[in-house]
């Protein structure tokens, strides 16, 4: 059951599109205080666990730390880190004798403090005093999780390709490069289903517009692609360039679609292509308008898009040029110290995506002018919205891929993320594995990080064991910043050993895309911790570096360097499956703890006892890939497979659902 409140006049964010009627009487469970903006706090015993937060640090369970519902430009994901770029304020609380979930729909900051200032206190703060908030009560985690997922709407469903392996870099920086790239994971046998473009392949960074220096004849070049069953997949930003005769541009101003200053002017800030002016996605005009742009792509053959940027990401203002300028003007009429350098210094590093600038400008919305601070948290969201509804308008029955920096539960309907500029460190393993299960539970199934880390360099040991938990994240893209060590496969001695595990991604792809379709339609999750799926079992429940995929299997990846293997505990009795070399071998193994020795170029997983599951034979891409011809391996004897063409919408035929049987 689920139980809407309403606190003053919250803005309709449609994040739940269900319709449930507002409950007059106080807030179940929470004791509520509307003294400086609202409150609600929660008595927790030592043993109460808080679950969810979608894109955040730390553990699986939140316990502990203190979290801030605000997209954030974040590049620094480290167990300080408060905010990410997306704001997910769903949470489940379980207590001794209960278990609730809560949803706190509010655009703005909310802060979530999970026993942190108070080690007995869960304390959810916003100084708007405008929200919405849902409580939801079920049998059990999965069931609260399934009911939340119900009133949100069904996730995006990606195309079947999308489940390929896909090559990224900041930037290639011509076709002959990612010519290059083609041809070296063709040659090398290393499977491949895209490459992305990175904002080099833009006209100065401008939006809907190609670089015909290096990216001549776009068209062409996706068909050339298309013929080696290579998808293109171009980046937008969220700012469209200042620049007179740039049509985006001139529509956007001549027709208003541009969020607004305090005084009704277009805003302008700095991003990528210099100063830019944000598209006013909340306006639903403006929406349409962005939106329909991504055909003059579409029209040349692209098949998927990620939008980045979309916090909206600010580097600087006019005003903060002007304030520093100042300050450095004041400085230098006097004699010059440490604490004026350290001043400086710290005034310059705080306007990137200041508060000052965020409370700058303004949203025409159908619900009246909103200053962005306000509704901060919907940006990259209807950014996505605009795209995956112009794609939506441009070609009506071909599933996209699409997915985004920032987001709000609301957006899963639309897209998918990818966990943005994480690094090249061991640690960025583990935290993307506990980040996976808290994003399922907000809705977004289509998810993955930058393989082998954005930012800082990649060793060949580093990617290796990456891509070990990347074949199960139905996102599987390697992605590196500029100016770092390139870390394509081919770049490292062997490369033999990626090909064998990225070989193995495709031998589960019939698997990994019916669990995903399963937990698409029926409001499930695709990545379980093992406290859901084992909540008896007290070392399962403590145990966040392994993950349940789907309903078989389960992952224990090695995140750790220059180690052999790792400490794996089993919950129940299952069988290791151990690739090496390309080769399967099975051995049972029994519920406890083991340590399983995992060289680096092997991969093992387990499959539960009494299930089994698909494997097909790998391929090339996705378009080579054989789903018809399976064998069947675990010690069950039947597997429940989902089949569909892969890129149109009869999702709901009950015939893509066949019982495979050994
Ligand atoms: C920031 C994004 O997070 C990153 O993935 C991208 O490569 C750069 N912007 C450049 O577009």
């Amino acid at each position: 059951m689920i139980k809407k409140y309403a606190f003053g006049t919250p803005y309709e964010t449609e994040a739940v599109i269900a319709d449930i009627p507002v409950n007059t009487g106080d807030v179940d469970y929470f004791v509520t205080s509307t003294e400086d903006g609202l409150k609600f706090s929660l008595q927790l015993q030592k043993k109460d666990a808080v679950y969810g937060l979608g894109e955040s640090v730390r553990g699986i369970n939140k316990r502990g730390y203190i979290y801030n519902s605000f997209c954030a430009d974040e590049p620094n994901h480290t167990e300080a880190t408060r905010s990410l770029y997306g704001a997910h304020n769903f949470i489940v609380i379980e207590q001794a004798d209960r278990t609730f979930g809560a949803f706190f729909d509010c655009p703005t900051t909310v802060t979530f403090d999970v026993a942190f200032t108070k080690a007995d206190e869960l304390l959810i703060s916003s100084e708007c005093t405008n929200m919405y908030v849902y409580i939801i009560e079920g049998s059990t985690v999965y069931d609260i999780i399934r009911q939340f997922r119900g009133a949100i709407g069904m996730s995006y469903i990606p195309p079947m390709w999308a489940f390929g392996y896909t090559q990224c870099r900041w930037s290639y920086l011509s076709k002959d490069e990612i010519r290059e790239v083609v041809r070296k994971h063709r040659e090398l046998h290393i499977p491949l289903d895209a490459v992305y473009l990175d904002i080099d392949y833009m006209e100065r960074y401008k939006d809907f517009t190609i670089d015909e220096e290096n990216f001549g004849d776009l068209e062409a070049f996706a068909k050339e692609m298309k013929e080696q069953n290579i998808r293109l997949v171009p980046i937008i930003d969220a700012g469209v360039k200042i620049e007179d005769g740039y049509d985006v541009y001139e529509e956007g101003v001549e027709k208003g679609y541009f969020c607004t200053d305090k005084d009704g002017k277009p805003f302008e800030a700095c991003v990528w292509p210099g100063m830019t002016h944000f598209p006013d996605f909340l306006n639903p005009e403006a929406r349409r308008w962005f939106g329909a742009k991504y055909k003059i792509l579409t029209d040349m053959g692209m098949e998927g898009f990620w939008n980045d940027m979309n916090e909206p990401a600010i580097f600087f203002s006019q005003n903060s040029v002007d304030k520093t300028a100042q300050m450095v003007k004041e400085m230098a009429d006097k004699e010059f110290t440490i604490d004026d350098f350290r001043t400086l210094q710290g005034y310059v590093g705080s306007r990137q995506n200041c508060e000052e600038d965020y409370s700058g400008f303004y949203h025409n919305t159908p619900q009246g002018r909103y200053c962005h601070k306000d509704v901060h948290n919907l940006y990259g969201y209807n950014m996505t919205r605009s795209a995956a509804e112009g794609l939506k308008e441009a070609e009506p029955h071909k599933r996209f891929l699409l997915f985004s920096r920032a987001s709000y539960i609301g957006m899963h309907r639309y897209s998918g993320i990818w966990t943005g500029d994480n690094h090249s460190w061991w640690s960025h393993i583990l935290a993307e594995l506990r980040v996976l299960p808290g994003l399922n539970m907000c809705g977004f199934l289509y998810v993955g990080a930058d393989l082998g880390g954005f930012g800082c360099e990649c060793s060949r040991d580093l990617l290796l064991r990456w891509l070990s938990l990347g074949i199960f994240t139905p996102l599987m893209r390697n992605h590196s910043a500029l100016g770092t060590r390139y870390q394509e496969c081919y770049r490292f001695e062997n490369p033999e050993d990626f090909k064998h595990i990225i070989d193995l991604r495709y031998r589960l792809i019939p698997y990994l895309y019916s669990e995903y379709m399963k937990a698409a339609k029926n409001g499930d999750m695709y990545f379980k911790p093992l406290a859901f799926e084992y909540k008896d079992d007290e070392t399962a429940r403590h145990t966040e570096d392994q993950l349940i995929i789907g309903n078989e299997i389960m992952i224990a990846p090695v995140y750790t360097q220059n180690a052999i293997g790792r400490y794996v505990y089993l919950p129940e009795d299952m069988t290791a499956v151990r690739m090496n070399q390309g080769n399967l071998t099975f051995t049972q193994m029994t519920k406890g703890h083991h340590f399983v020795e995992i060289a680096e170029n092997e991969v093992v997983f387990y499959i539960r006892k009494g299930k089994a599951i698909p494997l097909c034979k790998s391929a090339e891409s996705t378009s080579e890939l054989n789903t018809k011809d399976l064998e069947l391996i675990g010690t069950g004897n039947e597997y429940l497979l989902y089949t569909d063409d892969g890129i149109g919408f009869d999702i709901d035929n009950p015939e893509n659902f066949v019982t495979l049987k050994k």
